[in-house]
Parts: structure tokens; sequence; C-alpha cells
């Protein structure tokens, strides 16, 4: 199966940052490359990097949906700063990132009270995304952070955070889910790949068992936290990996292309 390399860029870049790299990662893709490569860089920049898309072959994604849920009758109330499904389509994107740990931390610290619970928030939040005009395909993210792992409550954890992705009233077309230990993220320190594909595995069959009319084959799950040059082509190669999300050496125009390059 195509396996997928993404880029979270978070909020680096500027424009001259995107010429020179897209100058260079034009240049140095392999055409023959048979992965599926998405980028997901700032908003501000999406129009930006969305021309080079005719040089060389990516998707776009966005990092994440505002949103302040939806009204009784169902449209989504206003929001300051939000952005819609529709508009992240507009600019280009087929994918978009739904509970980024950076972002769950985040709404934990906006939204107080057992009145509306961080769970709540990313249910809301994919079902926004599906009901675009034209869905965008949803990476969901999961993982756990240093304290959970340390309780061993891992499993516990990643299957509560999946309960969101999974009972849902509107479906999404491909289950995609990345496995992002919060530990991992930005630290140098990955799990063992037996670990990665143990808790992949867990993933898929937590899925499996939540929603039975699904297919294995409809589920990829990918890897993020730590992947550089040195450890991406283990990684990629271990079973129940499906593809890494990459946020620090996604900057390195050379290391993310050599990324993308490899034989896998
Ligand atoms: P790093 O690759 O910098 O650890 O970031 C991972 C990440 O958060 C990707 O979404």
């Amino acid at each position: 199966m195509k396996k997928i390399i993404a880029a979270n860029w978070k909020n680096n870049g500027d424009k001259k940052f995107i010429k020179n790299y897209f100058e260079y990662f034009s240049k140095n893709l392999n055409n023959t490359n048979k992965n599926e490569i998405i980028f997901f860089p700032p908003d501000l920049y999406m129009d930006q990097i969305d021309k080079y898309k005719k040089q060389s072959n990516f998707s776009l994604g966005g990092q994440t949906l505002n949103t302040a849920g939806s009204d009784s009758d169902g449209s989504d109330l206003v929001l300051t700063s939000g952005t819609s499904s529709e508009m992240y389509i507009n600019n280009g994107c087929s994918y978009i990132l739904i509970g980024h740990s950076e972002i769950r931390q985040f709404s934990n610290f906006l939204i107080d009270g057992p009145k509306m619970d961080r769970r709540w928030t990313e249910r809301e939040t994919i079902i926004l995304a599906l009901q675009g005009s034209d869905s965008l395909q949803v990476i969901f993210c999961v993982g756990e952070n240093e304290d959970d792992k340390n309780a061993g409550d891992t499993h516990t954890i990643l299957s509560e955070q999946l309960d969101d992705l999974c009972y849902l009233k509107v479906k999404p077309k491909k289950f995609i889910v990345a496995y992002e230990p919060v530990w991992a993220i930005g630290s140098g320190k990955i799990p063992t790949l037996e670990d990665i594909s143990f808790i992949h595995r867990f993933i898929k069959s937590s899925i499996l068992e939540k929603l039975s009319s699904l297919k294995e084959k409809d589920i990829m799950v990918l890897y993020g936290g730590s992947v550089n040059l040195k450890n991406a082509k283990d990684i990629l190669c271990a079973p129940h990996v499906d593809g890494v999300l990459i946020g620090g050496a996604s900057l390195k125009v050379k290391e993310f292309t050599s990324i993308c390059n490899l034989k896998i």
C-alpha cells in the first residue's frame, strides 16, 4: 500500500522560506515516488504553496479546524479567527489534522468546566470537517503523555480518544489516525519499533472492534514524534506503519526530500 509522508510545519515558515524550500523540493523530489506526500503549512501560506503542486506531486492539508460548535438547527456558530472546512477545500486542501496534542492542550485550556469537555469538541470538529461541501479527509491524532505511559494507561487513553473518531453520525471516507506519543514530539525520543508496531496494531483492532462493518484496508495509522532521516526508513518499514507525520525534520528541505525519496 502507498505510504503517507506528511509534513506538519506548525507555525513555521515565511514567503522567502517557502520559495527556497519548493525550488529545492521540486527539483530534487524523485518523480517515480509512489508515496502520498502531504504538507500542512500555516493557513496564511496555503496559497503560496498551492502553486508548487503542479511541479511536484503533493497534497495540502489544514492543521486544524477552529469551531465553536453548531447551533440547535445544525448551522455553524460564528467564531472570530475561525477557518471552515469549505475555506480549506477552496484553497486546495484535501486533508485536515484533527486532535493534535498541541491543539488538545490549548482547547483544554480554553474550555473550562464539565459543560463542554475536550472530547465533545473533537467530535464536533470532525463532523464540521466531514460536512464540508466536498469533505476533507481527516487525519485524527491520538497519543498518550508521559504520565499516562508511566502509569501503564496508554491503551485506555488511546481507546478513549478513538471513540471520538468512531462514534460519529457522519463517517469518514477512510480512517487515518496519527499515533503521536506526546512525550516523543520534539524530544528526540521515540518508542521502540516493536512498541510502535504493537500500538499501531492495537489502534487498528480497537477501531475494528468499535466499528465491526469496517475492513482493515480502510484504516491507516501513521507514526509521529521525532521522525528524522536516520530513523524514518526503519519506522516506515515496521509492521502496521502506514506512514509518518513529521514536525521539525520537515522544515529542513534536504532532509525531508530525502525522506520522501526513500525506497521503502
Ligand atoms: P516532531 O517531528 O518535531 O517531533 O513533531 C511531531 C509532530 O508533532 C507532528 O505532528
